[in-house]
């Protein structure tokens, strides 16, 4: 089956309430239909915090359900309908058009509604204020550093699931089930096309010789997508070797690191720089946009490291909350994620590559050709992020 996604409106919600959450409005296309999946009764899901059933809730509801059972079966149909069961909660740092629309499709399949509180930052924070009482059963977020910043938190647990473990390769989990990846991007380098030869730069190391000296542009090496690529340098070589290359690539910035990733490849269309490291579903992004794919065409897309390591991957992923009230229907939405359906949706809709190999990427991301990447566990990688943080700090890269 063919879906396709499209974002027909973007709301912002009650400040107040969310603390600045937004929701987004979209129709999801199959062969056989198009709906428009979010209408207002969709946009009671967005509950503020004091909408959320608490776990003491949940039990106070409980008590009055076993009360019902005594007290005839009529009664406890009647509570059935308040009660947890048919729902998961999740806290997402991925935006709604991402995830919202293959939610919907577990929900027209498994009748199990999903409530989603989405936020930029402070969700694993509200895990730790919430403890055993959070409402919450799953956390969404993109980045090794920040799935394994959840588990550091305490706010997770382990799980263990055949499906899962079947559908995600072992290096893009954690091997004791506290995180799963869900989706993967890629590290590359871009170069500019008209001021670099094709096959100049081919790795990571390149990036720290003197030739291109004035020529790099980068975004601050405290942002986690750098320190994960600089975490994996420290895992394939040791830390001074990792430090010299780090020093060897701020020698050759052409200006202070700035930015996000997409302002790199700007830079480069506008002649500031000429090579950045960006990840790959920014490419992606920018073709699809009208003012930003002048960007992209000035560069020309490198999978470093191909005839060694392989590139660096990151993933998006989710775990289990710690407190996960509706842990069952949690494992379920987890599985559900893994599987072909979705994974074609997050192929489709954010260019990023499935974690699931038996899914192919997009169309657009699949012109971009095959190409080998790091099989290296992230977990593995994860281990070496303070160090890769602290070395940031030392050799003052952002300065
Ligand atoms: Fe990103």
């Amino acid at each position: 089956m063919r879906i396709k996604a499209r974002i027909v409106r973007q709301l912002a919600m009650d400040q107040r309430a969310f603390g600045g959450f937004e929701t987004t409005e979209y129709e999801v296309t199959t062969d056989t239909h198009t709906k428009r999946v979010v209408d207002n009764k969709k946009y009671s899901h967005y509950y503020p915090r004091s909408h959320f059933p608490t776990r003491v809730n949940s039990m106070v509801r409980f008590s009055v359900k076993a009360l019902a059972v005594s007290i005839g079966a009529g009664l406890l149909i009647s509570m059935g309908s308040v009660s947890a069961d048919g729902t998961v909660n999740v806290y997402s740092y991925r935006q709604p058009f991402l995830i919202k629309p293959i939610f919907d499709v577990f929900t027209r399949e498994t009748g199990i509604e999903v409530n989603t509180v989405f936020a930029k930052t402070g969700l694993v924070e509200r895990l730790v204020e919430e403890g055993d009482n959070s409402p919450a059963d799953l956390i969404f977020t993109v980045d090794i550093g920040r799935l394994d910043g959840a588990v550091q938190a305490g706010v997770t647990q382990s799980v263990q699931s055949d499906v899962l473990d079947s559908n995600i390769p072992a290096e893009f989990r954690d091997p004791d089930g506290q995180w799963f990846g869900l989706t993967n991007r890629a590290r590359l380098i871009v170069t500019s096309k008209d001021r670099m030869e094709e096959g100049a730069i081919e790795t990571y190391e390149d990036l720290a010789k003197p030739e291109y000296a004035g020529k790099i542009s980068t975004r601050s090496g405290k942002h986690q997508y750098m320190t994960a690529l600089i975490a994996s340098v420290i895992a394939h070589t040791d830390e001074t070797q990792a430090e010299e290359w780090l020093r060897g690539v701020k020698a050759n910035l052409a200006r202070k690191p700035q930015g996000n990733d997409r302002a790199q490849v700007k830079a480069i269309s506008e002649g500031q720089c000429d090579i950045a490291i960006i990840n790959s579903y920014y490419m992606g992004a920018m073709m699809s946009d009208e003012e930003q794919s002048s960007w992209a065409d000035s560069v020309r897309i490198v999978f470093p490291n191909q005839n060694d390591r392989g590139t660096h991957m990151n993933i998006s992923g989710m775990s289990l909350t710690q407190a996960a009230p509706n842990k069952d229907n949690a494992i379920k939405l987890m599985e559900f994620l893994s599987g072909d359906l979705a994974q074609r949706m997050y192929a489709e809709q954010n260019h990023e590559y499935p974690v699931n190999k038996d899914i192919a990427p997009s169309g657009l991301v699949q012109s971009w050709g095959e190409f080998k990447y790091d099989p290296l566990p992230l977990a593995e990688i994860a281990r070496h992020r303070v160090t890769a943080t602290k070395m940031v700090d030392k050799i003052d890269y952002d300065g």
